[in-house]
């Protein structure tokens, strides 16, 4: 190999030699043009901004009405994660479980060594540390992601804490960092000319669970690219969490306070683009008086037992990575004045003012504007074409403290405490608005058994129930079986277990309607929930779970008809039998390494079905 170093190298930020060694043996590899070390400061950023604004990855939106906010384009090929190309290289192929693609990872090592050799030439090589959780926090961890991506960089910015306060970090004391290596995988040689979103056809999304190590290869969008989010702080974290005994989730965290102060903190587990962002910034509905609710976090988090067997969770992230469509004044007006300012766009459409747009933020669209690909935009030709402005995976990036509704304790180095958990699905049938599992073990069953209908924020076909357990289906770093036994566990460390809850926002009815009104009524519902957990509130036994009477939901403001919620709250004893065989399925596959407790809770559910 050759061992050219480049040329041009900023001021190295670290002492740390195991640091200062990878990063030399990585740049040895992939041949940069330039090394970059990350400070994270004000004047980088712009830097960044303007030359990402030169070289067309970037549009200036219009300052006056969007300050501080940018659009990228991506290439068509690559809009989403990339589940089928997301590989867990454990050691042994059984640590890795049925539900993950696994490779040898020795055959991946070498692999990798390949698409990497060179793979950077002609770019800059950025060293871009990042702290998940407050900088310093017991509950947080450290990654130093090397990246050929300058809009990786700027994302990264927003969604984590970067730079000098990590070096920091990393330098004190000697903490382990979690090396993430990630390259578009497109070269540029003498006399190329650079797109604006560079990326390969070939992408590859690796996991070394035992060295705590991650490669992305071919994609510069979202989970795929922006290396703290999906893997590093679920595929990775999963697995530190099982060894040390925390909780690694796919789970936004909501604060309730009601009247009289109290204030109860939630955690929830939905799907990809299954109304996580949304539920984390809910305004509770106008009669709701002296009411509040506040974000801790929109996607991830990271729970631990504390000392007196409480569960606290922390949200390792400083920012948003929402889905922008159907984001709108009236479903999120929460979202829309975070990403008012300092955000940028991905593969939303442009108008002619040098604003965005995309479907469901005004309810008439713009006369024109640019799609998300580049191309001119009616609303004339999208009613003839059914062509998209907007991606239906584009998203925001905007700043965790930006949002109104941020929690005064988001940033608290020892977490919330947490005192229920609510998992939720996406499904025209069969499931409830809400029910409560009868306690923990039975509520695990509930989340390992859950179900959603697929979404884009994945590449694949839409609109198919898959079993997602607890969200975590394409997030989970090892064996499925044994992150359920990991959560049957847990509950020995502690004194109050919270208690877990399922809803579904999003049961049709005969008409092909969803039968909920959602958004902000989901309070309601949420209201009972904390009701629950404070004893405040009777609830009703069905062979699933205990469901709200319909007088204990509070519908001021709303007439909404008590026939409708007995829909939305039907338990069919035939349609729920198809269900557990549907588990079933998923069980048969985990079979080998499923607790027993969960095979318990399924015969207790077909007895009392
Ligand atoms: P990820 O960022 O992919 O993890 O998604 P998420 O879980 O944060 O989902 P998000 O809140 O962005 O919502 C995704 C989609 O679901 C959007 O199109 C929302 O408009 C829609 N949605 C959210 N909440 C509700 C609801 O209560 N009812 C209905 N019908 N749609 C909803
Ligand atoms: C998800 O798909 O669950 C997301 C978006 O939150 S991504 O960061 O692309 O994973
Ligand atoms: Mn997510």
């Amino acid at each position: 190999m050759a061992t050219m170093v480049p040329v041009d190298v900023t001021t190295p930020l670290t002492k740390n030699e195991h640091l200062l060694r990878w990063v030399e043996k990585m740049a040895q590899l992939t041949q940069p043009a330039r090394i970059h070390w990350v400070e994270g400061s004000e004047e980088e950023r712009e830097q960044l901004l303007d030359e990402m604004v030169a070289s067309g990855t970037l549009i200036r939106l219009n300052q006056k009405l969007w300050p501080g906010c940018y659009l990228a384009r991506s290439d068509k090929g690559d809009v989403a994660r990339v589940e089928d190309r997301t590989f867990i290289c454990s050691l042994s192929k059984d640590s890795a479980g049925p539900t993950n693609n696994w490779v040898n990872p020795y055959e991946m090592r070498r692999k990798l060594r390949d698409l990497f050799r060179n793979s950077m030439n002609g770019r800059t090589m950025y060293v871009l540390p990042f702290s998940m959780g407050p900088v310093g926090s017991a509950m947080s961890q450290i990654g130093v992601q090397l990246t050929d991506s300058p809009y990786v960089v700027v994302n990264m910015r927003i969604m984590t804490r970067i730079g000098l306060p990590v070096f920091k970090e990393i330098d004190k004391d000697y903490k382990r960092v979690v090396p993430c290596l990630h390259s578009v995988g497109m070269p540029l040689r003498a006399g190329d000319k650079d797109v604006p979103w560079p990326c390969n056809k070939e992408k590859y999304i690796v996991h070394f669970p035992e060295s705590r190590e991650i490669w992305s290869y071919g994609s510069g969008y979202g989970g795929n690219a922006l290396l703290g989010k999906k893997c590093f702080a679920l595929r990775i974290a999963s697995n530190m969490a099982r060894d040390e005994g925390w909780m690694a989730e796919h789970m936004l965290i909501l604060g309730v306070e009601d009247q009289s102060g109290q204030k109860t903190y939630v955690a929830a587990a939905f799907p990809s683009a299954c109304g996580k962002t949304n539920f984390a910034m809910m305004v509770p509905p106008e009669a709701f008086k002296g009411w509040k609710l506040t974000t801790v976090g929109d996607d991830i988090a990271w729970i631990t037992p504390d000392a007196n067997g409480q569960l606290r969770a922390i949200n390792p992230e400083a920012g948003f990575f929402g889905v922008a469509p159907g984001t709108s004044t009236s479903t999120n007006p929460n979202a829309m004045a975070t990403l008012a300012s300092n955000a940028i766009f991905t593969n939303v459409a442009l108008t002619p003012e040098g604003g965005v747009w995309w479907e469901g933020m005004t309810a008439e669209p713009p006369a024109e504007c640019i799609d998300w690909q580049g191309n001119l935009w009616t609303p004339e030709l999208g009613r003839k074409t059914g062509a998209k402005a907007a991606h239906p995976n584009a998203r925001f990036t905007a700043p965790a403290r930006q949002c109104p509704t941020i929690d005064p304790a988001w940033e608290d180095p020892n977490g919330v405490p947490i005192s229920a958990i609510i998992f939720g699905g996406r499904r025209a049938h069969t499931l409830p608005l809400i029910y409560q599992a009868f306690n923990w073990s039975s509520g695990v069953y509930v989340g390992a058994t859950m179900g959603s209908e697929t979404t884009a924020a994945a590449a694949g076909e839409i609109g198919k129930v898959r079993r997602d357990p607890m969200a975590m289906l394409p997030f989970c770093g090892y064996h499925m079986g044994d992150y359920f036994r990991h959560w049957i566990k847990m509950q020995r460390s502690l004194s109050v277990t919270p208690r877990i809850f399922h809803v579904n926002w999003f049961r049709k009815g005969a008409d092909g309607q969803f039968l909920w009104p959602g958004f902000r009524d989901n309070f309601r519902i949420l209201k009972w929930v904390v009701d629950r957990v404070h004893g405040r509130t009777r609830g009703k036994e069905t062979p699933i779970g205990w469901t709200p009477f319909y007088k204990d939901v509070d519908w001021s403001g709303l007439s909404f008809p008590v026939e409708k919620f007995e829909e939305l709250q039907k338990v069919d004893r035939v349609a729920w039998k198809r269900e557990v065989i549907d588990h079933e399925e998923l069980f048969i596959l985990l079979h080998a390494h499923l607790p027993p407790e969960l095979v318990y809770e399924r015969e207790l559910l077909i007895c009392r079905l």
